[in-house]
């Protein structure tokens, strides 16, 4: 469920019109619904609260630590810090981030496989919750940097289940051949190193099998493997408080199967998982902010070629503002934002201004019959949307909107031309433009 709506026959999100708001601020851009966000943090966090199977031996609910990767605006992550989440974080930007958007430290979860020396030291300082740590030099550089700052590195050991699943082969991580994690063997070798380390203390076991996973078998078949090697551990005599299942249940696109429900999910982790005895972590991303978030478009022209009668619906957004169709293949509903009066539909391949001809949002779409000026929405954008956004054929970031019921707020402005092209340094041989004259 998401609250972008048609309301006397206009787009709106929550109670902002979405034409209005293009008015106030140009095209393209990223609109976001708090009240969304939050039903969907709720939505999942409840589900898996509500189980009493994975309630810690102290009694601690599972962590919620959102991946701040599918969007890490800092206004989207304190909305989210608002109602209890954690973060997951694969970067220095993103803990700083998230620690700006007051999710406390030890609510934050640091993975990634090229985890550099100085980003391990900020996150020990800041008394981070736990590093994911995926390979074996990793372990030795984090004893390391742990040893030298005279601190004790909280961590849990990455595991490849060996099972891996997602929407896009680029989007899965979990297969025997994806580069993340270490194999279970290694896992327990790693663990039995990391456990007679002063500077180590390790707690748990991890696990993410891929991207919009739109079917719990893979999860359940990779979380029973965990199991099987929390339980490998203990019997090596080594104490096991924490486990950590990753993200990625999917989310309807609109044209593909329905996902299963986070209350089919957090069942199917108590049935597989619970009673462990420790403490449970979940790093969803996509579920909690793709629907959350639209882009919205202007049609800039329709190309009709004479010869085929193809039509080219082309817009003023881009591969570069949204590139998961261009990556991923990905498919993102394209809805009017003012609903036509007129019934008639037509076929349109729906394209950006970009010279490649990967910005092509959609191939052989129907869609309601468009005009120059007609904004579009392209839905389920709020996840890896302007996160992945970049500023290629010298376009400027679009701008990011947080609605709260009838207000809205900028949350990352349009940056304006100048402002693009003063990031970049001419070299002191290369005299400004405007002096050569
Ligand atoms: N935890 C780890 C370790 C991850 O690598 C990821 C996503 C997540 C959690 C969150 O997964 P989610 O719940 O969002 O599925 N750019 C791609 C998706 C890449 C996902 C990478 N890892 C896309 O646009 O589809």
């Amino acid at each position: 469920m998401n609250h972008f709506e048609y309301k006397d026959g206009e787009l709106h999100a929550e109670g902002v019109r979405l034409s209005e708001l293009a008015n106030r601020i140009g095209t393209p851009f990223y609109v976001y619904s708090s009240a969304t966000l939050e039903r969907h943090f709720q939505v999942f966090s409840q589900a898996l609260w509500g189980q009493e199977a994975l309630k810690s031996p102290k009694g601690e609910a599972p962590l919620i630590a959102y991946a701040a990767k599918a969007n890490s605006n800092l206004a989207v992550l304190q909305t989210l810090a608002e109602q209890g989440a954690g973060a997951d974080t694969v970067s220095e930007g993103e803990i700083r981030k998230a620690l700006m958007a007051g999710i406390p430290a030890d609510k934050i979860v640091f993975s990634g496989v090229g985890k550099t020396d100085e980003e391990m030291a900020f996150a020990l300082k800041t008394g981070i919750y736990q590093l994911n740590v995926e390979s074996k030099p990793e372990l030795e550089r984090l004893s390391h940097v742990a040893g030298s700052l005279g601190l004790v590195a909280p961590l849990v050991i990455r595991v490849n289940p060996g099972v891996g699943a997602g929407g896009h082969a680029k989007i899965t991580t979990g297969g025997a051949k994806d580069k993340f994690g270490v194999s279970a063997e290694e896992a327990i070798a790693l663990y039995a190193q990391a456990a007679s380390d002063p500077n180590l203390a390790p707690l748990g076991i991890a696990c993410h099998i891929g991207s919009q996973i739109s079917d719990l078998v893979p999860m359940q078949e990779a979380f029973s493997r965990m199991k099987g090697w929390v339980q490998e551990l203990r019997a090596a005599g080594l104490s096991v408080e924490r486990l950590d299942l990753g993200g990625g249940l999917g989310v309807p696109y609109f044209n593909q199967t329905e996902p299963p429900p986070p209350a089919d999910f957090a069942e199917m982790v108590a049935l597989t998982v619970g009673n462990l005895g420790l403490r449970y972590t979940f790093e969803p991303g996509r579920l909690i902010s793709a629907n959350a978030g639209i882009m919205i478009s202007k049609v800039i022209h329709i190309h009709e070629r004479e010869s085929s009668g193809q039509k080219f619906l082309v817009v003023d957004a881009a591969m570069n503002d949204l590139m998961r169709p261009a990556l991923y293949d990905a498919y993102h509903d394209i809805r009017p934002v003012v609903a036509p009066a007129d019934p008639l539909k037509a076929t349109y391949d729906v394209v950006g201004p970009i010279c490649e001809t990967g910005d092509t949002f959609t191939r052989g779409r129907t869609l309601p019959v468009a005009r120059a000026g007609d904004l579009v929405a392209f839905m389920s954008a709020g996840a890896y949307g302007a996160v992945m956004a970049n500023e290629y054929n010298s376009r400027p970031l679009i701008p990011e909107v947080l609605v709260r019921e009838d207000k809205w707020a900028v949350i990352r402005p349009r940056p304006s031309y100048e402002e693009m092209m003063n990031r970049e340094v001419l070299p002191e041989w290369l005299k400004p433009h405007s002096d050569k004259a």
